[in-house]
């Protein structure tokens, strides 16, 4: 592949400052030499800026309103370029940039006539909208903003949002109440960490990437920090006990590689500012690593079972 990586320090999204430290954290951790020895080109275009045209929110409950669009709009043009000349990864920034990423690639997979679908690998849904929210931090609501609900207005608009039954979520265990009940009214595909306590983290995985497959889709992938357990991965602002174990995370991103089907990545909610000693920004690289190659042995066959 030719890896493009896209800086994106969004930090207006959520209260905690630090995020906007994410692109340079995983710069530092390694990522584009560990890319290079799996034999990768990368390029590294540097940090998104954006211009804000000073909107104003709907409601004043609503955390840094015109900046998160003036932030949409610029990752969702950069997205949309960036996938003609490769496979982006864009370096968070918290999850709030993630309505910028998926709009500009589902412009992306609307011109080619593909269908786009999105994993989602998280604690939390990040569901709610402009309406439901109660925290106000907008990182908690890019999934309804690309799969079309309300409550958006100021935000640049879509052809077509990305179907509901075209997103898959695993790790869920941080889900608030407004949340659940639009979700369990919708046709996201929802995997919680029961679920993956009870069957294991392969089979729903799979199961999705079957459903790419077969549709010839574009796959974007977005990792929150906050999907692995807070005891590997405590660099993220909104720790969640209960999440993935190291292994749990690898075999997804392993899985992911193996299947060929991932067209894009966001590495989202690093705050270097709470880190200790770089583990989870390293941990971070090594999935992302785990996701384009990197492998224990070789496999005697390519199916993602
Ligand atoms: N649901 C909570 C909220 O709306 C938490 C969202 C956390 N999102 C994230 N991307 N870490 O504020
Ligand atoms: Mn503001
Ligand atoms: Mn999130
Ligand atoms: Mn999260």
């Amino acid at each position: 592949h030719t890896c493009i990586l896209v800086g994106a320090p969004v930090d207006t999204g959520q209260r905690q400052p630090g995020c906007l430290m994410g692109p340079d954290a995983y710069r530092t951790a390694g990522l584009a030499t560990s890319l290079e020895e799996l034999g990768h080109q990368v390029i590294d275009t540097g940090n998104v800026t954006f211009e804000d045209r000073g909107e104003t929110a709907p409601d004043p409950k609503l955390l840094h309103w015109s900046e998160t669009i003036a932030w949409t709009q610029a990752l969702a043009d950069v997205a949309e370029t960036a996938i003609g000349q490769g496979l982006p990864i864009f370096l968070g920034g918290d999850h709030s940039m993630a309505a910028g990423t998926v709009t500009g690639v589902k412009r992306a997979a609307d011109a080619q006539n593909r269908p786009q679908f999105v994993l989602w690998l998280d604690a939390h849904s990040d569901f709610h909208t402009p309406i439901s929210t109660a925290t106000g931090n907008l990182h908690g609501t890019p999934v309804a903003y690309f799969t079309g609900r309300d409550g958006f207005e100021g935000f640049p608009k879509f052809g077509s949002p990305v179907p509901d039954e075209n997103v898959c979520m695993i790790g869920l265990r941080s889900v608030d109440s407004a949340e659940r009940d639009a979700l369990q009214q919708s046709e996201i595909r929802r995997h919680d960490m029961r679920e993956i306590d009870e069957s294991g983290i392969a089979k729903p995985l799979a199961a999705f990437l079957d459903r790419v497959a077969a549709a010839n889709g574009m796959l974007h992938v977005s990792l929150d920090v906050d999907f692995l357990d807070p005891s590997v991965a405590p660099a993220v602002g909104t720790t969640v006990p209960g999440g993935a174990t190291v292994r749990e995370a690898h075999l997804v991103m392993e899985m992911l590689h193996d299947s060929g089907l991932m067209t894009s990545l966001d590495l989202v909610e690093l705050n270097p500012f709470l880190d200790e000693r770089g583990r989870t920004a390293t941990l971070m690289v090594d999935l992302a690593a785990s996701s384009l190659g990197r492998k224990i042995f070789d496999r005697p066959t390519r199916s993602h079972l």
